[in-house]
């Protein structure tokens, strides 16, 4: 599961405009802020392979990177952020029909929730969309080295928590992985977990 190499393809602006190409591909979604294009770096062990930031609505396009010339990962606007320029504001109902219902080589989307709070609505709504619509998905808990002390809660229980909440939602139960791009926590874990998927 070595990376040896990664190059950014392409920005689209719309689903169709994506890579005509049928390596496999996993897609980064979650909340704006969640650490989507943190994740890709850490990945890829690389500082600055997907920019980052600490204002919400950085990404705004659909960004596809090949790794190791043979598979794709795609960066993809955060959800739950409506100040975004008009021009970029991305249509999430025509991009969740338009790429998820129809990138036949998506291997899985990496639904990525942070464990630094407790389960949010629009995750639990986003989740229990793609288990409707049977798109494979792999859940990835960002931001677990944020420890909070006193009255918050910790990520282990904001985890279970958000487990208990979707529960109803899928016969079988979708992987789960814990990451911090601080500490590096869940690399490996999440490299082998999607190379497992890509040989399957
Ligand atoms: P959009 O592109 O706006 O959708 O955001 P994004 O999901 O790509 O988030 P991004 O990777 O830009 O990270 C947002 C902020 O969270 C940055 O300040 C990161 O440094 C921080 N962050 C990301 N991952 C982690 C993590 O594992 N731990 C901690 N403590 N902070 C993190
Ligand atoms: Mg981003």
């Amino acid at each position: 599961a070595k990376i040896k190499e990664v190059n950014f393809v392409k920005s689209s602006g719309r689903p169709k405009d994506c890579p005509k190409d049928d390596r496999p591909e996993f897609a980064m979604l979650g909340r704006s802020n969640v650490g989507k294009s943190s994740l890709i770096n850490f990945l890829v062990r690389k500082k600055d392979v997907a920019l980052t930031s600490k204002k919400p609505g950085k990404t705004q396009l659909i960004n596809h990177f090949l790794v190791n010339k043979s598979w794709y990962i795609v960066d993809l606007p955060g959800y739950g952020f409506a100040n975004a320029p008009d021009s970029a504001r991305m249509d999430w109902s025509s991009f969740t029909k338009g790429y998820f219902l129809n990138r036949e080589s998506l291997v899985s989307v990496l639904l990525l929730i942070d464990a630094s709070v407790p389960p949010q609505k629009i995750d639990l709504d986003c989740a229990n969309w793609l288990g409707r619509n049977n798109i494979p998905m792999t859940f990835v808990f960002t931001k677990c080295d944020k420890m909070k002390g006193g009255k918050g809660r910790r990520p282990d229980e904001n985890i279970r928590a958000f487990h208990e909440l979707i529960r109803e939602s899928y016969r079988v139960h979708p992987a789960w992985i814990m990451t911090s791009s601080v500490t590096g926590l869940g690399r490996d874990e999440l490299l082998l977990h999607m190379s497992q998927l890509r040989n399957y």
